[in-house]
């Protein structure tokens, strides 16, 4: 299919960046820019709803973001977002939309309104009637599924934690290893149990297997009423009735699996917060989803970052980005982050099938502040690499422990500065250095002690961890997401990448029984003998 609209290789903007990348980019040193520009910090913030984000720790100046917006003009990317709100099959590789904004849109503001509020309305009931323990008897809800079938409500359930329903326990099983779902199951009793078994497809390996087995264990706990104790959220609901489940919310195939946490898929996430909690979450995502498509570039939060990720991965060739929330209750984030945008974004080839000459998506990893200081910022600091870090920072606690917060806070700054900042060798050299071996010299003491500084950075702050500020935060990402999809000129919304490792594995299967190797290459043929 041939794109009306050029890939960002083939755009003006792609050539003069090249340029400005070469005259101002790569030597663009932050403490010179800010020194030379006070009001740096101004002109690179960004108000989007529910989300504040600084930008001026990055490594462009307003050239770049004027050059990295002309070439979201060329790109089509105004028109791409358009066509992607009005439902059109922008997903061409599956013919289908993507319409996740509808699922947030109020009544009648988004295509098939109808069908996302009937859903969501009945959902919300259930939910409610699951969170009235007395009535019915359940005390905990166990989310069987994968992939964007489990790390959305993975990762919503304990950062809206102060909001979670305090008398039910809620657990996620994803993993095909046993490991997963058995000290699950060893701490539940089937009649205050409710299994969500939670598969766009309903046909996925791991969520039928585990599916199955809870099914088994459920009966052999003496539970009866598998109707009321197991509810499906899926596309197919006719697989879901051959499971034996009656209850059941179902979606549509213009939702994606990693963009689903909004419809069905967020059930877990409904019975945990409510219904009106559930309603402010979709809110917030609406509020980013109205600025995304209103807000013009200069000041449109996702449109930036998804810009600033392709200069970095193309100009500065940087290949990968780290996330370090500073709030625990964000603690899955960056693992929701990982599908969110690898998944999406992770191709080789453009819309037209033809082989990328520039690399897409970067590798994104990351974990809560400060544990993450302890971990991997030595590498940050002082490794080879330049690795941008994303910051998260929640301004008001939900808790009472002032000093804990601040001391929080402050290493979230700290570290900002620090990347930043740097330390020459000479300031390193006229430090008293109590920890060091006795009788080193000071010159080589000082090189291992110098940080080079000018490490890129974004700071992210919310007022408050609400459900309507991470419904906000949620939408950003996927916004930005699309934006750099657009620029790469890729389909972010299909997936074949999974593809083969699932045929093979259905070919080895089999062999776990037979130990039949023929066909197989030596080394998984040993490993086949070893393992089984
Ligand atoms: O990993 C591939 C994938 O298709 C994801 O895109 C999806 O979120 C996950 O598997 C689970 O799929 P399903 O919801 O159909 O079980």
């Amino acid at each position: 299919m041939n794109t009306p609209h050029p890939r960002c290789d083939r755009t003006l903007a792609w050539r003069a960046l090249q340029g400005h990348f070469e005259a101002h980019g790569r030597d663009l040193d932050l403490r010179e820019a800010f020194a030379r520009d006070p009001q740096r910090a101004t002109l690179f913030a960004v108000e989007a709803p529910e989300v504040f984000a600084d930008l001026s720790k990055n490594l462009w100046d307003l050239a770049t973001r004027k050059l990295l917006i002309e070439m979201a003009g060329e790109c089509g990317l105004a028109e791409r977002r358009d066509a992607m709100l009005a439902g059109e099959p922008i997903n061409t590789t599956e013919g289908r939309a993507v319409l996740h904004t509808a699922l947030r849109a109020p009544k009648g503001a988004a295509p098939h309104s109808d069908d996302v509020h009937a859903v969501l309305d009945a959902m919300l009931v259930f939910a409610e009637r699951i969170r009235d323990t007395a009535g019915s008897g359940i005390r905990a809800v166990v989310n069987i599924g994968i992939g964007g079938s489990d790390l959305g409500p993975q990762m919503v359930v304990p950062a809206l934690h102060d909001v979670v329903h305090p008398q039910i326990e809620f657990h996620f099983v994803s993993n095909v290893d046993g490991h997963d779902i058995t000290p699950v199951l060893a701490r539940l009793k089937p009649e205050s149990t409710l299994f969500i078994i939670a598969s766009k497809t309903f046909t996925t390996q791991e969520t039928m297997a585990n599916a199955g087995v809870a099914r088994q264990w459920f009966l052999d706990q003496g539970g009866r009423d598998i109707a009321r104790h197991f509810v499906g959220t899926t596309t197919n609901l006719e697989a879901a009735a051959r499971f034996g489940i009656s209850t059941t919310f179902g979606f549509w195939d213009w939702v994606g699996g990693r963009y689903s946490m909004w419809s069905a898929i967020g059930l877990p996430i409904a019975i945990a917060i409510g219904a009106d909690h559930f309603r402010a979450l979709l809110a917030g995502a609406h509020a980013m989803d109205r600025h995304f498509a209103n807000e013009p570039f200069e000041r449109n939060l996702p449109a930036q970052l998804g810009l600033l990720d392709v200069w970095y991965r193309n100009f500065h060739r940087f290949t990968s980005r780290s996330v370090a929330p500073y709030h625990q209750g964000l603690r899955r984030l960056p693992a929701y982050l990982q599908q969110l945008e690898m998944e999406s974004n992770g191709k080789r080839v453009d819309l037209d099938g033809e082989p990328l000459p520039y690399g897409t998506s970067p590798v994104v990893w990351g974990e809560p502040g400060t544990n993450a200081q302890h971990a991997f910022f030595q590498m940050l600091h002082q490794g080879t690499d330049v690795v941008p870090v994303e910051f998260i920072a929640v301004r008001t606690p939900s808790h009472g422990h002032v000093d804990l917060h601040a001391k929080a806070l402050a290493n979230c700054l700290a570290q900002g500065q620090a990347l930043m900042l740097g330390k020459s060798a000479q300031q390193a050299r006229g430090e008293r250095v109590p920890t060091a071996a006795p009788g080193i010299a000071a010159d080589r003491l000082a090189r291992h002690r110098t940080f080079p500084g000018n490490r890129p950075s974004t700071t992210l702050v919310l007022d408050a961890l609400t459900p309507r500020g991470l419904g906000a935060l949620i939408a950003m990402y996927e916004h930005r997401v699309f934006t750099s999809g657009v620029l790469w000129g890729i389909n972010s919304f299909d997936q074949w990448g999974v593809e083969l490792g699932k045929a093979l594995c259905n070919d080895l299967l089999p062999r776990w029984t037979s130990g039949d190797t023929q066909g197989l290459d030596p080394s998984t043929a040993a490993l086949l003998q070893r393992l089984r």
